[in-house]
């Protein structure tokens, strides 16, 4: 079956953009087809370009895990490593034999990734002790400690309460100020509140309107998009 159908969309640099639409109609498809995570898909074929810094990241010399050190992810349940909150901070940098001043780079994406206070004098502890919402914030900290250009967000508060929802919502829009966030979320609230822009995805993978999130919200081109916002149908 296709997934996904025609879809074509610039996304803005260092700007929050949501995507949302009914489940199934191909948003994680979608930002998986952003940092190549769909060729760990066996049965998935993807056709068209996807250009990221102007490279079309579906050319043969790309490495995919190249790519994703630079379009990082974010899944929406928290997966840390069973590490330390330090080593999952400091596993992508170890991987890429990169440990030049760590405890200051871990410190750092801790601080970007607002957990810093909360782990600060626990850095052993096993990752696994902490709570989801705090667990969700390691792995964006783990996330931006490779320092990527674009961090993929897929319901990364769906599982969490509404502090913790709020507290990655506050992240997320900070995090816009130096990394592209593409963020896909059922909460229309979420999206209305944290992005800038807004891609609308409707049955069949067909992505719909794509424009300023004030428009969507407020003044949409489309029928369907309205009646998807208002909850008429979806
Ligand atoms: N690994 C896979 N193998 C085969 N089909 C898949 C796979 N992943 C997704 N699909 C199909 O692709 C379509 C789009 O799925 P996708 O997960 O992208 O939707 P979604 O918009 O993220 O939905 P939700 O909001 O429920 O997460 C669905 O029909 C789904 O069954
Ligand atoms: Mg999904």
């Amino acid at each position: 079956m296709q997934a996904l159908d025609g879809v074509s969309m610039e996304i803005p640099a260092e700007q929050v953009t949501a995507m949302i639409g009914p489940s199934g109609c191909g948003k994680s498809t979608f930002l998986r087809c952003i940092n190549r995570m769909n060729d760990l898909v066996e049965a998935a074929r993807i056709e068209g370009e996807l250009l990221f810094d102007g490279k079309n990241v579906y050319d043969g010399d790309v490495d995919p895990v190249a790519l994703r050190r630079h379009i990082g992810m974010v899944f929406q349940h928290p997966n840390p490593f069973p590490k330390s909150i330090y080593d999952n901070v400091a596993y992508g940098l170890r991987v890429q034999n990169d440990t030049d001043n760590m405890d200051e780079r871990v410190e750092e994406a801790l601080k970007r990734a607002a957990l810093w206070d909360e782990v600060s004098d626990q850095l052993d502890k096993s990752a696994l002790d902490l709570s989801g919402g705090q667990q969700q914030r390691l792995c964006i900290a783990r996330a931006i400690a490779v320092d990527p250009n674009v961090i993929l967000m897929d319901e990364p508060a769906s599982a969490l309460d509404p502090i913790a929802t709020s507290k990655i919502e506050d992240l997320i829009e900070e995090l816009a100020e130096d990394y592209t966030v593409i963020i896909v979320t059922h909460n229309m609230q979420q999206a209305a509140r944290i992005s800038d822009k807004t891609a609308v995805f409707l049955t069949g993978g067909e992505l719909v309107e794509f424009d300023d999130t004030e428009t969507i919200f407020e003044n949409p081109e489309y029928q369907r998009v309205e009646d998807y916002i208002t909850g008429k149908f979806g």
